[in-house]
């Protein structure tokens, strides 16, 4: 049982949240004892991007992110992305393409193409990668993941516009490379 000092308060998945933390807890750390086990523990240094979640809309790794850097700021992990029975357009054609081998790198490779499809326009080739880059998969080679992630932003770019005014990117991943 974590032993907690401090409180840290932020809209984790669009409900204002409260939980008890430390000033030397990570994010995930959090995540993962409050329950949101979506969110994957890999390298915790910043290099895989299992950790990876939306801060304030950016694709940003949770295990280089103190809890109490949330303070005020909207999270999204994984589970706000689709379930099971209710997959996201990613995840109905990551499985249709066959690029969920052992999954684990699946929930961030979903948070960033996320991250990138609410924050570009442009959905060139370049700009892609650019928003990938700091995800890895141990499994699949990444071809598979880049057909399905092609095929969904083909999809998108076919679609009526529907979102808001886009929000500026600087990193593509706060907190990634
Ligand atoms: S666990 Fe690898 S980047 Fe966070
Ligand atoms: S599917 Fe196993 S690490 Fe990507």
């Amino acid at each position: 049982m974590t032993k907690t000092t401090h409180t840290v308060s932020f809209t984790l998945n669009g409900e204002k949240k409260t939980f008890g933390t430390r000033p030397d807890e990570k994010l995930l750390a959090l995540l993962r004892r409050e329950g949101y086990r979506g969110t994957k523990y890999g390298c915790g240094q910043g290099t895989c991007g299992a950790c990876t979640v939306l801060l304030d809309g950016r694709a940003t790794y949770a295990c280089l992110l103190y809890a109490m850097q949330a303070e005020g700021r909207e999270v999204r992990t994984i589970e706000s992305a689709g379930t099971f029975d209710n997959p996201s357009v990613f995840q109905k054609e990551l499985v249709a393409a066959g690029a969920v081998q052992c999954g684990y790198c699946i929930p961030g490779m979903v948070m960033s193409a996320t991250a990138l499809m609410e924050t570009e326009k442009v959905l060139e080739d370049e700009i892609v990668k650019e928003y990938m880059d700091g995800n890895l998969c141990r499994c699949t080679g990444y071809e598979k993941i880049w057909v399905a992630l092609r095929k969904t932003l083909d999809r998108q770019a076919a679609a009526p516009a529907k979102k808001p005014a886009a929000k500026s990117k600087s990193s593509a991943k706060g907190g990634k490379k």
